[in-house]
């Protein structure tokens, strides 16, 4: 008898492991707000990973810098991936840039979206306006996702009804090369977003960690106090170059070096981060 309840829970645990997994978004089609230094970079990626993707800003002149600014970036990336084969590279650019459509009329496109990536001015009245409006366009399943790297996710996520399908997606420059994307969590977040949002960035070939939303989440919260202990060691005449030791040690090390190798959960602990705004 115990040996058929233990099979009888498992096989329901396995199911409904499953079904949750099923629920899960499988992100597709990804509108990015913003086409500048980070949103370029989110939509170029996206696209060159099998996203088709749209790019969102105010002007067409400023589209037109942002497809150029990709079509570089991407020329770049194909001539070191396909050094042995230049066709396929020429391909793969083509292939990428045709994946991004533009447009400046926001609310136009996020009908037909699964995830709307906002990069636009850090500025949180900018941003609450910007997604109270998509949140009427937006189609029901659609997540929202900013890339704000120091205001309250919360309070963004506040200006729409969808609070459970509301996160922060913190991509780091530049996008292309940095591996580490911060996953925040707000207390509304659901669990099949955050975990939609978890795939996603693997998708695009990052490493992404999550991050209760805290201050500084994860990488500027460790960042801030680096940067001031290297002006103290400067400003004591510890050290005899500054710029040296920020630019060759303190930003790879953070940045680009030990954090982005943290796993989700050992990113969490040295962190201590709670809901706590300090
Ligand atoms: N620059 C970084 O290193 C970095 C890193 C991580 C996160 N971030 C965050 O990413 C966001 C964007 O930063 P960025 O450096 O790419 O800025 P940016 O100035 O290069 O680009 C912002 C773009 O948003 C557009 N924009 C402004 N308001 C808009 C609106 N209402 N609708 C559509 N487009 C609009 C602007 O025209 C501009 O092209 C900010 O929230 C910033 O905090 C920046």
């Amino acid at each position: 008898m115990a040996f058929v309840t233990r099979q009888f829970v498992r096989a329901m645990s396995s199911s409904s492991a499953a079904s949750a997994a099923a629920k899960k978004i499988m992100v597709k089609h990804v509108t990015v707000i913003g086409g500048g230094l980070m949103g370029a970079g989110i939509a170029q990626v996206a696209a060159a990973t099998g996203h088709t993707v749209v790019l969102v800003d105010q002007t067409e002149d400023i589209l037109a810098k942002s497809r150029k600014g990709i079509e570089e970036s991407l020329r770049r990336v194909a001539k070191k991936k396909f050094a042995e084969n230049p066709k396929a590279g020429d391909e793969f650019v083509d292939k990428t840039l045709s994946s991004i459509s533009t447009s400046t009329d926001a609310a136009s496109v996020v009908h037909s979206t699964d995830l709307v990536v906002e990069a636009i001015v850090e500025n949180l009245k900018v941003k609450t306006e910007l997604f109270t409006r998509l949140d009427k366009f937006a189609a029901e399943h659609t997540i929202f996702a900013s890339n704000t790297s120091s205001l309250q996710i919360t309070s963004i996520a506040n200006a729409t009804t969808r609070q459970d399908r509301f996160a922060g997606l913190h991509f780091f420059n530049p996008v292309p090369l940095m591996k580490l994307v911060e996953v925040i969590k707000t207390p509304m977040t659901s669990q099949k977003t955050f975990e939609s949002l978890i795939d996603f960035s693997r998708s695009l070939g990052k490493h992404p960690v999550s991050c209760k939303d805290t201050p500084g989440f994860i990488v500027n919260r460790l960042l801030v106090p680096y940067l001031l202990e290297a002006v103290r060691l400067y400003e004591r005449d510890l050290v005899p170059d500054y710029r040296r030791l920020y630019t060759s040690c303190l930003l790879p090390h953070c940045i680009s070096g030990r954090v982005a190798t943290l796993s989700a959960s050992e990113a969490q602990v040295p962190t201590g981060l709670d809901d706590k705004r300090v």
